[in-house]
């Protein structure tokens, strides 16, 4: 089915000059970028984003993580979406991350793991509609 997906460029990305490199993966997956915007998250929006992750110990730091830059989030549409993106991201700590994974390739620890990709069709939605009105998403 086609699926949309919401992906982060996270701060070490966007610092190490990547984007488009990212961004080239995707499309070369196949996925379409059907919005897109940098930002720099406010301590409020990347708690309110990870809330999920709001009684985990590593919760401080991914948020002290997420608001130390700016970060790239768009939204990938195509077949299959939300596995083929984290299939291309490879695991979360980028150690465990198949070669050739955008996290084996650019992150540099479990915290500094380069790309955020939802995990499935409800987080989608959530995660999508936290950062992008459904005016701003250009379905093709
Ligand atoms: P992300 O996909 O953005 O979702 C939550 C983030 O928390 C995750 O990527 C990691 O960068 C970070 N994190 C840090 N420690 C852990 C952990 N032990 N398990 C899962 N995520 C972690």
């Amino acid at each position: 089915a086609i699926e949309r997906t919401l992906s982060i460029i996270k701060p070490d990305a966007v610092k190490k000059n990547v984007i488009g490199q990212i961004l080239s993966r995707f499309e070369g997956a196949g996925l379409q970028i059907v919005a897109a915007r940098m930002t720099q998250l406010s301590r409020a929006e990347a708690e309110g984003f990870y809330a999920v992750h709001a009684a985990r110990p590593f919760f401080k730091d991914l948020v002290d993580f997420m608001i130390s830059g700016p970060v790239f989030v768009s939204v990938l549409e195509g077949e299959g979406a939300i596995l083929k993106n984290r299939d291309l991201m490879g695991a979360t700590d980028p150690k465990k991350a198949d070669k050739g994974t955008i996290r084996a390739d650019f992150a540099d620890s479990i915290d500094a793991n380069a790309v955020h990709g939802s995990d499935a069709a409800e987080t989608a939605a959530v995660e999508i509609a936290y950062y992008f009105p459904a005016l701003n998403v250009y379905s093709r």
